[in-house]
């Protein structure tokens, strides 16, 4: 086990795989909805090919990228039945089953990648975690995408007035709706392997989102202002249906979790840097036009905010809030 842990693959993996038969192989479907050249299409992609040579191609993960087997609001349907096996939702979409999750959408809760993961550590983190159980569901980890920019077609957005009376593409969370709608605008829940159509069309102006899911999706190319906000953090829970997890032979787990251990490690700095990479390509390409707040406007926002706090703590109290890392600084 010491030599799993310390990831000796090459002495301790195929040891253990070495004993399976074939008609022991276990195939695991793991679907999501971005693009390949994205920190979560990446990191799947890695997490297959290290489980397959580790485990003598007797462990096989199969990854579903662009929601080709399930889109935004099948996926969780498609793991709890057991379609597939697999998911990597982001956090916001988690919250239609357990809408506490929606703390982390909270606008300007958190600054920096590290404080989400340590706040996920804190005890109102872990009572989030521990929810998942209840629904069936096994939390297997957190990966990061990045920190959300807005981006709209008509007109720069330098102040939340500017929002008033847009029509603002989000996620399923009731948070991000409250988020647009206090400052006026008309938020509409869109998938995201649609969201491109829906902005070609004109149905929609804006939307919000990383750069890396802003680029490997085109919606660059039909939108004219982008705005650095960097006002919400968009990441991902790792989730396997529990029964399935449950059903695993012992040493299929630790296969599981010690690889993903790596792999998420990887995958963070990964999202980090293809954030970055994407945002020099967007400046150098002077396709849209770029508007970085500046720290006093970010806290002028932020104080516009407040309501979607009130509303918040109106409907699960003071518990997750006040262990919000801007609480404690
Ligand atoms: C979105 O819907 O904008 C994102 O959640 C897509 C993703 O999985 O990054």
């Amino acid at each position: 086990l010491l030599l799993v842990l310390f990831g000796c693959q090459s002495t301790a993996y195929p040891i253990d795989f070495e004993q399976l038969s074939e008609d022991e192989r276990i195939v695991i479907r793991f679907s999501h909805v971005v693009g390949e050249d994205t920190p979560k299409g990446l990191a799947a992609r890695k997490f297959a090919q290290l489980v397959k040579e580790r485990s003598n191609g007797l462990v096989e993960v199969q990854v579903f990228p662009n929601g080709f087997l399930y889109k935004d609001g099948e996926e969780m349907e498609a793991l709890l039945q057991g379609d597939v096996q697999m998911i990597a939702p982001a956090t916001s979409k988690v919250t239609t089953l357990i809408p506490e999750w929606s703390v982390i959408d909270l606008p300007f809760a958190f600054d920096r990648y590290e404080e989400i993961h340590d706040y996920l550590a804190t005890p109102a983190g872990q009572d989030l975690i521990s929810k998942f159980d209840s629904q069936g569901l096994h939390m297997l980890g957190v990966w990061d995408n990045g920190f959300k920019q807005i981006s709209n077609r008509d007109y720069p957005i330098y102040d939340p007035d500017n929002l008033q009376h847009l029509k603002m593409r989000i996620m399923p969370s009731d948070i991000i709706y409250e988020q647009f709608s206090s400052l006026g605008a008309i938020p509409q829940e869109i998938d995201f392997n649609i969201l491109f159509h829906y902005l070609e069309r004109g149905d929609i102006d804006g939307q919000e989102n990383t750069l890396s899911n802003i680029t490997s999706k085109n919606l660059y190319l039909l939108q004219n202002y982008l705005t650095i906000s960097n006002h919400g953090y968009l990441g991902y829970v790792l989730l396997m249906n529990k029964q399935f997890w449950e059903d695993l032979p012992e040493h299929v787990q630790v296969l599981i979790a010690d690889t993903l251990k790596e792999v998420s490690e990887w995958e963070r700095e990964t999202a980090r840097n293809l954030n970055a990479e994407k945002l020099a390509e967007l400046e150098a390409c002077k396709c849209i036009d770029i508007y970085h707040l500046s720290p006093e406007e970010k806290q002028a926002w932020e104080k516009e905010f407040k309501p979607v706090y009130d509303y918040f703590k109106e409907r699960f109290g003071t518990k997750y809030i006040e262990a919000l890392p801007k609480y404690h600084k």
